[in-house]
Formats: structure tokens, C-alpha cells, sequence
């Protein structure tokens, strides 16, 4: 069976500025990396140098043009370019440019994400995402952004899975500022809602730019063989807190989804009940229906769908090419079915810091060696997603 995509697709890979550019020391993640205390589990080290793409872009991006890409999607610092409440540094400003320059040079569009996750430390000090006035100061970062990239983005991306930075930030407490308080948590989540509202409009005055929010979409499924309308409910449920109830409180501030896919949670006697047949060095268990059923629920928003993460944990290689193929073929069925998705972005071009389990996971297309200078050496499943990008088709 062959399945065709369009000839405009969008063909990528993703990354993220704190887990790959090394030295982020403005911000909130770096000092909390680097003041573990002796009883704390996590992180399990520190982000330090990374994978030097902060000098090493070039190499990246060439390895996006080995991989016959289309498309980078990557974040932007707001420490870096936001040192201070009051000044924007021209240097870390310039160095984006350049950046962003040299992916233009080889043809590449670039997808940029505002909020990866991390803040400046003085956006931490004046209370992070639960001070009333974060959405204002994250406006007025965006908007500068606006202003100085201009069209050298091709797509702005405000904010990176903010109910997965809510829940790991002021509800497991796992991530910097470490709090568990349901109170707060509901904050955050209205105060980043708010702020990519806010994001979205300012990038818009600015100039007719394409704006989107990325968002982690689990699917919540009961186990099929055993039906219970307590499991159907509760997976509906769940998976509405997850997606709609999000996406509807944006409303028209969008251009577009951007969809993570990682998980599909299946529920039996409300307990967890996925399967053990394919599952990542995290355990994670690979359900690529689960990305289909997400695809064409979201037809509903009539809006443009970029996969903007996609991407599987496993160091040797064993299961990324099966796992890229039947993702890839999942999304097409869904479009055939009338989903709107436009691009494919794997997670990631290179191993790189996977937050609090450090550079443990490898997600990568490419393995980076950090026993012999970071060097980058692209696994088979890079060569078999390079086919993929060059023909724009899959077979099976
Ligand atoms: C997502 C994050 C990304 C990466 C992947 C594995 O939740 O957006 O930075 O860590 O998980």
C-alpha cells in the first residue's frame, strides 16, 4: 500500500533552545539544575554545555537539509534575548537573526517557539506564571520578537504544551518552581491562556504573521474488549479537560494547532491499561491510532493541524523507523478523512537534554556522542525519515 502526501507538506524535525544550545544561565531551569539539593531525585544533571548549538547551529541545520527537511522547528531564549525587566540584548537578538538567516539560506522554514518551557530569572523572581501580570510581560516579549525577526519566521509559536508545564510545575511540583497547589495550577493555566491571547494579537500588530500555540494531546481511550460506560465516560472526560476545553478558551486567537503526540492513555476499571507490545525506553507505549483518532477529532476547529511533535525514546534504534512509518500513515488515513494537517515535525533532529531525566533519553534522529565532542552521527531511522521527506510517500 502506498500512501502519498501533498507536495507542499511540511517535512521537519523539532528541538528546543534550553535542551540544545548549552549555558541558559538566565533562567529559572539552570538554577534549579544547578542547586540540587542532596535529597532531591530530579533533575538527574544539569543541562551545562547541552549540545553547543548555540555555535553549532550551522551543523544542525545542515543535517536538516542531509535529511532532505523542509522545515526546523527550534525556541528562542527568552533569557537570552529579555536579560531584564527593561532591556532587550542586541547581541543575543542578532545571534537569532543569524540563525534564522542561515536556515533561510538553505531553504528551510522556520516554525519558532516563543516559551519552551523556561523562564528568565527575573521573570521567576516576580512570581513566574502565577503574577497577575505574566500574560503582560510575556506580550510585550513576543511582541519584540515580532519586531525584530519579522518574516525571518515563518511561524511564531507561543507557547510550548502549557498543561504539561502547569502539571509539572505547580502540580507534581517535578519542575522549577516545584509547587503542588491545585490553586495555583488553575492561575497558570488562565494566566498562559491569557498570554498567548495576548501574544497572538500583539504579533499581529506587528505585521500579518501566522500564529499558533503548540498543544500536548493525549488520547484517552477505554479498553475496547471490556466495555463499561464508566471507562467511556471517563475517557471522554479526560480527554476534553486535555484538548477541547483548552483549545475552546483560545477561540479565534489561533491560525493554527500545533499538536504533540505522545501518549495514549487506555483506561479499564479507571485504572491505566495500556499495552506492553511496542513501548519506548521510557515506557511509553507506541499507539499511533491514537494520533489518527486526535487528527480527526480536531477537524471540528476547521483550522490548519501541524504535528509539531512526534517522537520516540529509544537508544538503539530499534523501533524509530516502524514507529516514524506508522505515525506518518496514521496521519495520512486521518487526512484522508478530512483532516487538515499540513506538516510533520519529528522530536528530535539530535539526542538532546530531556529535562529533568537529563540526556538519558534518546529521542533522536541523530546520536550526539558527549563522550566525543558532541559529534553528531545521523542512526538509520535518520536515512529512512530522509526518504520519507524526499518522496513525500510511504509504503507498506
Ligand atoms: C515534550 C516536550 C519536549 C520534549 C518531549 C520528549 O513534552 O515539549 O521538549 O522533551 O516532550
Amino acid at each position: 500500500m502506498i500512501y502519498q502526501f501533498p507536495k507542499d507538506f511540511i517535512w521537519g524535525t523539532a528541538a528546543s533552545a534550553l535542551q540544545t544550545e548549552g549555558n541558559n544561565t538566565n533562567s529559572d531551569w539552570w538554577r534549579w539544575e544547578n542547586n540540587k539539593a542532596p535529597e532531591d531525585k530530579y533533575p538527574l544533571e544539569s543541562s551545562g554545555i547541552a549540545c553547543v548549538s548555540y555555535h553549532r547551529y550551522e551543523e544542525d541545520l545542515d543535517l536538516c537539509v542531509k535529511l532532505n527537511s523542509n522545515a526546523y522547528r527550534t525556541s528562542v531564549a527568552w533569557g537570552r534575548i529579555q536579560p531584564t525587566p527593561d532591556t532587550f540584548d542586541v547581541k543575543e537578538i542578532e545571534h537569532y537573526r543569524n540563525f534564522l538567516k542561515a536556515a533561510k539560506l538553505r531553504n528551510l522554514k522556520t516554525f519558532i517557539t516563543l516559551h519552551h518551557f523556561s523562564n528568565p530569572i527575573w521573570f521567576a523572581d516576580m512570581g513566574g506564571w502565577a503574577n497577575p501580570k505574566a500574560p503582560v510581560l510575556f506580550e510585550i516579549y513576543a511582541k519584540k520578537c515580532a519586531q525584530v525577526f519579522g518574516d525571518l519566521v515563518d511561524v511564531y509559536l507561543t507557547i510550548n504544551e502549557p498543561q504539561v508545564y502547569m502539571n509539572q510545575c505547580y502540580i507534581s511540583g517535578a519542575w522549577p518552581p516545584n509547587r503542588e497547589n491545585l490553586f495555583l495550577a488553575l492561575r497558570v493555566q488562565q494566566n498562559l491562556i491569557k498570554a498567548h491571547k495576548r501574544a497572538y494579537r500583539a504579533i499581529k500588530s506587528v505585521g500579518p504573521h501566522t500564529v499558533g500555540l503548540v498543544k500536548n494531546i493525549i488520547w484517552f481511550e477505554q479498553q475496547p474488549s471490556t466495555y463499561s460506560p464508566v471507562d467511556w465516560l471517563a475517557a471522554k472526560l479526560l480527554f476534553f479537560s486535555n484538548c477541547d476545553q483548552y483549545l475552546r478558551q483560545i477561540g479565534k486567537d489561533l491560525d493554527l494547532i500545533g499538536v504533540n503526540y505522545y501518549f495514549t492513555t487506555r483506561l479499564r476499571g479507571l485504572m491505566l491499561h495500556n499495552l506492553d507490545d511496542v513501548q519506548s525506553d521510557l515506557g511509553w507505549w507506541v499507539y499511533p491510532k491514537g494520533l489518527e483518532h486526535i487528527l480527526l477529532h480536531l477537524r471540528k476547529y476547521n483550522l490548519p493541524i501541524y504535528i509539531t511533535e512526534n517522537g520516540v525514546a529509544d537508544c538503539t534504534d530499534r523501533i524509530r523507523k516502524d514507529f516514524i512509518r506508522d505515525m506518518l500513515i496514521s496521519c495520512n488515513k486521518a487526512m484522508e478523512q478530512g483532516a487538515d494537517v499540513r506538516g510533520y515535525f519529528y522530536w528530535s533532529l539530535i539526542d538532546n537534554y530531556e529535562w529533568h531525566r537529563g540526556y538519558d533519553p534518546k529521542f533522536g534522529l541523530v546520536y550526539v556522542d558527549r563522550k566525543n565532542e558532541l559529534a553528531r552521527i545521523p542512526r538509520e531511522s535518520f536515512y529512512y525519515y530522509a526518504g520519507i521527506c524526499k518522496s513525500g510517500r510511504i509504503e507498506k
